[in-house]
């Protein structure tokens, strides 16, 4: 059909991709070795990384997902990772991504900021050349380690500032609402960054209000708690603030499934009907199961969508990507 050809034709641009949750076991074991740092992640062979990727909620993969990132030490390390997920994107015919990082999960470790930055950057950079693949780095802060820490974390990063597009927020939602970071994001948006949050994955609907109203960012990461808030609903359908939804994600870590599988396939229905800006991301890869062409299968399985969704599922991945608009144009 026609719809089908078109995104066959143009590709999808993936917007709430964690470079760190990329980390093939392959690979993890690999920079272990090559940097004789065994010891220091809690498997013995890839059979036990696999068992061990079985998630009861958010925590329960975060605790594996920093643990994982011990083997990432120099610039060849995070080049390397970040190339495997290009090489990986441009098969799923991602044509743009916009990438997350968490230089405090190194900086933490004793690892510089530029020393993770430069790898990332470097690959990014050969997958224009070499793939076709345009990209936008944003930087999250661990909402974990507080306001303090994020403010330094932004501090530190205004000198790389003309190569990050924006700021976001991720890990442990829950006890850690937006409105701690209100402060930084006013700052962050006077540098002229975008800004995004993770909102209403574990966290409750008001945490995306607070997202919107407080932090006043562009796009919701997950926001699937929305689906409890009619008004909030409503409001982000008439403000078209984009979500980018990690349908994989959300069946790992077990918030999709607490529902009935008919009520979630409804009430997303009823959210693509009230015309919201969705988008299908595959969030942290190596440890759900699936990159995102995986995570559009599953979910156009799983809902039955048509052809013509499914379409408008990628116009929408362009038009809630911060590209400039007269590249994006060139996608719708
Ligand atoms: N949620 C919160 N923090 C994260 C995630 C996530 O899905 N992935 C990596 N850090
Ligand atoms: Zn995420």
């Amino acid at each position: 059909s026609q719809p089908r050809a078109r995104v066959a034709a143009v590709g999808r641009a993936e917007l709430h991709l964690h470079i760190e949750g990329t980390l093939e076991p392959e690979l993890l074991f690999e920079l272990a070795a090559r940097n004789e740092v065994l010891e220091k992640i809690p498997y013995k062979s890839l059979d036990e990384v696999r068992a061990a990727y079985n998630f009861q909620n958010l925590q329960s993969f975060l605790d594996l997902y920093y643990a994982g990132c011990a083997v990432l030490i120099t610039e060849q390390d995070f080049y390397d990772m970040t190339w495997a997920y290009l090489e990986r994107a441009a098969a799923d015919k991602v044509v743009h991504t916009e990438i997350f990082f968490d230089p405090q999960t190194h900086t933490s470790r004793g690892v510089p900021f530029a020393t993770a930055f430069q790898g990332i950057t470097k690959a990014l950079k050969d997958a224009e050349a070499k793939l076709s693949i345009s990209s936008h780095i944003i930087m999250c802060f661990l909402r974990h380690l507080g306001s303090e820490s994020a403010m330094a974390t932004l501090q530190e990063a205004l000198p790389y500032k003309e190569q990050i597009k924006g700021v976001g927020l991720d890990s442990s939602e829950l006890g850690f609402p937006p409105s701690l970071f209100q402060e930084v994001f006013q700052l962050a948006a006077k540098e002229g960054f975008k800004l995004v949050a993770h909102a209403g994955e574990e966290g409750p609907a008001e945490y995306v209000w607070e997202a919107v109203n407080l932090l006043k960012v562009d796009r919701i990461d997950h926001g699937v708690k929305s689906i409890e808030d009619a008004s909030l609903c409503a409001h982000l359908s008439k403000a078209q603030t984009p979500l980018t939804v990690c349908p994989l994600s959300n069946v790992k870590l077990s918030f999709v499934t607490a529902l009935p599988d008919e009520q979630l396939v409804e009430k997303l229905q009823v959210l693509l009907r009230q015309g919201m800006c969705i988008t299908i991301n595959s969030d942290d890869p190596a440890y759900f199961g699936g990159y995102v062409n995986a995570n559009y299968v599953f979910l156009a399985q799983s809902l039955g969508l048509d052809a013509e969704t499914l379409y408008q599922l990628h116009r929408n991945s362009f038009i809630a990507s911060f590209l400039s608009d007269d590249v994006r144009d060139k996608y719708l």
